[in-house]
């Protein structure tokens, strides 16, 4: 079957074609249908189904005689550590857990965060949840602690499991002091936390609250895999939206088996007994989905990862790894590639390794663009596949299925949409647009199984992100096109979200921490275009009248809170103090157009401006900061 034939048997039966791919996973009770639109326009998939996900990715796995398998190999240059876990290690750790878990308390629909650095735990965690049906929020290492507050309070998890330090290079992450003090922070407490102490900082544990992750354990039963309803959440994953509140993306169990088990053949092209790797974080949707579950539901060998692109100890550690673990599918974020290519243009690394296992290369996670494409294609040979996703999806909306068909690739462009996904392109109005015309990118009601059913503890929230704009459909918050092959292109976001090395951050949440320094009246947070991070955010100031703080001091003040408040992920190191803002007579902030400017790209004045001279002030204001060139 070709592409075009797959994705017209969706369109033609979406019923069948979902019931069919429900076939690959084990139900204990299976659904009597697909979709359940009964409250449309929000939609279920698998409802009446009963189903568990540890036991599909890993039980099962075992009982089919697969236990002496590695399921996970962790590889640590960091620390120096490699090891494995096979399949039957690894149900009998996560059964362990579970049953620890559920020995303090813990059930079915409790929530659970998570706060863990990439070692093999943070993935036992996850899947030690699921077990028993408890409800995981994984929250990334590189946030502060007052954003691992808002998650606490917003989830009200019954407990958090942690690991004692996450490791930077050349520095510790104290993760224990983080949590304590969001702990201290949030309104909701928890009834007691689990530290997974890590031997290059050992953590100090209040005494009844705090157990020891391997004392814990002791003595207790293991648990058996609790058989969940189709819709019951697998999990909550927070990501940024347009304020600093982070949204909890919703994942319903059944229809994440059901389409993650799907992407494994026809978009990563990887059988049972391969290797897969993504070299992303749990902390993200794509550690959720391609690091943790969708290599384990299908029985492939992940790889748990913690090291950079370059640094760790060079630019070659994704070669050694790639072929010392034969990798044969290998995810990226395209910032990790251009880190690569700006150490070894030339590719001096990568010929030390034998690379022959690799058949494909994925990026995701923000633009590719052609240059790093190309150039990964040349030094590995073998096709490098750009997809577009987004955390409320859980997998690719667009893809090139290799596992069904290698399609011409365009660079560029993110290929096709996957079966499930109706992509459109929208006119403000909401009218369809034509080939190659720009426009809002909107996916036709019902999403997919496995996509967000809403947000968490926020419905009215759910429907007026995504579904009020253009009623019928689902908003990406993307702009972009299609040409006339039916190729999509992502040019831009339609909201205040930017993408920082791959990393989704809210500039509106930025703002509200630079509007809390005492001398600061007014603000604004941009995305400016970074050769490496694709972007990075810049912070302008305008202070109060009467303010006597030395400029160069308040711009230190607001880069300290900004990592002290949202996390050093953010990246914030570029601000400045200005006058004014540039606005509209109605006095919204025109950042889009300094945006521009930032960038040294032609705009149009926007015809609502309120006083052109303002956009040179802050030209000059750029120009010191080596931007508008
Ligand atoms: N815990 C704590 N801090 C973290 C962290 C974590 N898990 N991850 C990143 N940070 C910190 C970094 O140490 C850095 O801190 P610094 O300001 O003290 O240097 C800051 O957050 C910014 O990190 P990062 O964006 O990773 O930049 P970098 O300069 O350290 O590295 C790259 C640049 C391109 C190598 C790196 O961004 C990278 O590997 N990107 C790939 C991202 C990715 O895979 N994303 C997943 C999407 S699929
Ligand atoms: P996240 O939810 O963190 O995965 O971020 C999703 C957003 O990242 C998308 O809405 C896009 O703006 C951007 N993005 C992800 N993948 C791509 C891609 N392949 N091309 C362009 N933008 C992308």
């Amino acid at each position: 079957m070709t592409y075009a034939d797959v994705y017209q048997s969706w369109k033609d039966d979406p019923e069948a074609f979902w019931m069919h791919a429900a076939e690959a996973i084990d139900w204990t009770q299976k659904p009597s249908k697909a979709l359940f639109d009964e409250n449309a326009p929000l939609y279920e998939w698998y409802v009446d189904g009963k189903v568990n996900t540890c036991w599909n990715a890993v039980d099962r796995h075992v009982e089919a005689g697969r236990g002496d398998q590695t399921a996970i190999i962790y590889d640590s240059p960091i620390t120096h550590t490699k090891h494995e876990i096979t399949y039957a290690e690894l149900q009998t750790r996560v059964a362990s857990l579970a049953g620890a878990l559920r020995a303090k308390g813990v059930e079915k629909g409790d929530r659970v965060l998570i706060y863990m650095p990439m070692v093999p735990e943070a993935l036992e965690a996850m899947l030690a949840c699921a077990r028993i049906g408890a409800v995981h929020s994984v929250v990334f290492g590189g946030f502060a602690a007052n954003e691992l507050a808002v998650r606490i309070d917003d989830a009200q998890p019954k407990c958090i499991i942690a690991a004692s330090c996450g490791l930077e290079p050349g520095r510790v992450v104290h993760y224990k002091p983080l949590l304590d003090g969001a702990m201290e922070q949030s309104t909701h407490k928890v009834d007691f936390c689990v530290i997974f102490q890590r031997e290059q900082e050992v953590a100090k544990l209040e005494e009844g609250r705090d157990f020891d992750w391997h004392g814990f354990q002791y003595g207790v039963d293991p648990a058996e895999c609790v058989p969940v309803e189709g819709n019951h959440p697998a999990y909550i994953l927070y990501t940024s939206g347009t304020t600093g509140a982070p949204k909890g993306v919703v994942r319903p169990t059944a229809g994440h088996l059901v389409a993650l088990n799907w992407t494994m053949k026809n978009i990563y092209n990887v059988d049972p007994g391969d290797v897969f790797w993504a070299a992303s974080d749990v902390g993200w949707v794509v550690g959720h989905s391609y690091i943790c579950y969708a290599p384990l539901i299908t029985g492939n060998t992940t790889i748990v990862f913690e090291g950079k692109p370059v640094g760790t100890p060079d630019a070659g550690t994704f070669w050694r790894v790639i072929s010392e673990h034969k990798v044969k599918s290998f995810f990226t974020a395209p910032t990790a590639f251009r880190a690569v290519k700006r150490e070894d243009p030339k590719g001096e690394f990568v010929k030390k390794y034998d690379l022959s296992c690799l058949e494909q290369v994925y990026l995701a996670g923000e633009r590719a663009d052609p240059d790093t494409i190309e150039w990964a294609q040349d030094q590995l040979g073998v096709p490098v596949i750009d997809h577009w996703w987004q955390t409320e999806t859980g997998y690719a909306i667009a893809a090139n299925p290799l596992g069904i068909e290698a399609l011409p690739i365009k660079l560029g462009s993110p290929a096709v949409p996957m079966p499930g996904f109706d992509v459109q392109i929208l006119d403000e109005a909401g009218h369809k647009m034509g080939p190659n015309e720009l426009g809002a990118i909107a996916i036709k009601l019902p999403l997919p199984p496995g996509t967000l059913p809403t947000l968490w503890n926020a419905e009215e929230r759910f429907k007026k992100s995504y579904l009020q704009q253009f009623p019928g459909y689902y908003e990406t918050g993307d702009a972009g096109m299609i040409d006339e092959d039916g190729y999509l292109y992502i040019m831009a976001r339609t909201d205040d979200v930017i993408n920082v090395a791959g990393h989704r951050l809210s500039t509106g949440a930025m703002e509200e921490v630079l509007a809390a320094h005492p001398d600061v009246a007014e603000c604004a947070v941009i995305g400016v275009t970074d050769q490496l991070k694709g972007q990075l955010p810049m912070g302008f100031l305008c202070l109060n009248s009467g303010s006597d703080k030395p400029h160069d001091e308040v711009v230190a003040d607001v880069v300290k809170m900004v990592r002290g408040k949202i996390g050093p992920v953010a990246a914030f190191k570029l601000a400045c103090v200005v006058d004014r803002l540039p606005k509209t007579r109605s006095g919204k902030i025109l950042r889009g157009t300094m945006v521009k400017i930032a960038d040294s790209e032609d705009f149009k004045m926007p015809a609502t401006i309120d006083d052109p001279a303002i956009l040179d002030e802050i030209r000059v204001a750029l120009q010191k900061m080596g931007y508008a060139k």
